[in-house]
């Protein structure tokens, strides 16, 4: 079982290495004329949609409920609500979503911060990009509020591509305190996709019903392989089980944590997250959880002049 498993993820693998070689896109971090404030802003905007899921899907509660001041203005998220967790989970995501706070707090007093963007948190929109990774429209509508298994496995988009940023912005930085107030970000930010993605491997040969019995290894490749598709610069993303060349020296097919063959955590540039973040694989193309843009001067320099996108919440915003 666990071998087709691998098995069927190779053949993705190989598309996808067919891909980063195209390359004709951007999958450089040197972006020219970007400060370090201008880095912790961006990811900022990550931050935000942590905190509003994981307070929202375990109190009921998004940010505004804890920190009024911390969102500057920007509008609350929409279709967020309290997920149908069990003890443990709901003690765990509470935490993180905490967390969260303190991560905003400390970018904000910092640097000041930015507004927070609108985030579509929507269970259509979650259900769309599961939708996508697995090929086929899920039955019922896939809910990542309905019970702890699609809850964590939505929570898997999330950590991983805060954690490949900050390991994408860390070198560019220049100031000891930035770098300092990045390092402590990155290591909760692991922390969290690494308890995300245990739980997920305890469970791993547990049927997906919406998606017809796939397992939840399967999903969380599938899930992998959508991210590396979208991000266009090859892999930067596994699965919860790889096939033994991807493993950790070779030796294993469990992948716990995903990284490179020197085990080292993958990087991702601003670009590529937005491509991944808006679904669109396309950096000046909103949309996905952010239907009208990150915010900050990093993913404004990407969007058009005067962009004020395709839904009505944009143009109130303006
Ligand atoms: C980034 O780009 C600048 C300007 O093109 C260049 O001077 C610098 O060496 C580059 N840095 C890295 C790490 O590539
Ligand atoms: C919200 O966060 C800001 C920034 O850290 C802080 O100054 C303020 O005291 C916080 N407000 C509350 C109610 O905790
Ligand atoms: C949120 O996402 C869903 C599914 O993609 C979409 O139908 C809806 O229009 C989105 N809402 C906004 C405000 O973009
Ligand atoms: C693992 O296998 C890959 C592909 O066969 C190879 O490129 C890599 O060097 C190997 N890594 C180790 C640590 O042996």
């Amino acid at each position: 079982m666990m071998f087709k498993l691998c098995l069927i993820l190779v053949l993705l693998i190989a598309v996808d290495a067919t891909l980063a070689k195209s390359g004709y896109l951007s999958c450089s971090g040197n972006i020219s004329s970007v400060t370090d404030i201008d880095r912790v802003h961006f990811a900022m905007n990550l931050e935000f949609m942590e905190a509003e899921f994981f307070l929202k899907g375990s109190t009921g509660k998004g940010l505004d409920a804890f920190n009024a001041t911390l969102a500057k203005g920007g509008p609350p998220p929409i279709g967020a609500k309290k997920a149908n967790l069990d003890p443990l989970t709901k003690r765990i995501i509470e935490e993180f979503g905490y967390q969260e706070i303190g991560h905003l707090r400390a970018i904000a007093d910092m640097t000041g911060g930015i507004q927070r963007p609108l985030l579509n948190l929507t269970r259509e929109n979650f259900a769309m990009f599961m939708d996508k990774a697995v090929g086929r429209r899920s039955k019922p509508l896939f809910d990542p509020y309905a019970n702890s298994l699609n809850y964590l496995l939505a929570s898997y988009y999330i950590p991983y591509v805060g954690l490949t940023g900050y390991v994408g912005t860390i070198p560019y930085l220049v100031y000891f305190n930035i770098k300092r107030l990045v390092a402590g970000l990155l290591g909760v930010e692991s922390g969290q996709d690494a308890v995300i993605r245990t739980l997920l491997y305890e469970r791993q040969n547990e049927p997906v019903e919406e998606y017809g019995g796939v397992t939840v290894a399967e999903l969380t490749n599938e899930i992998s392989y959508l991210r590396n598709e979208l991000g266009m610069c090859g892999i930067k993303d596994e699965g919860l089980c790889v096939p033994q060349w991807l493993g950790a020296e070779n030796r294993t097919t469990s992948n716990i944590l995903s990284a490179n063959p020197y085990s080292l955590s993958y990087d991702r540039t601003p670009q590529e997250i937005l491509r991944v973040m808006y679904g669109t694989g396309d950096e000046h193309r909103p949309g996905g959880f952010l239907p009208c843009g990150a915010n900050g001067r990093i993913a404004r320099m990407f969007l058009e002049e005067g962009y004020c996108g395709h839904c009505d919440a944009c143009l109130k915003d303006n």
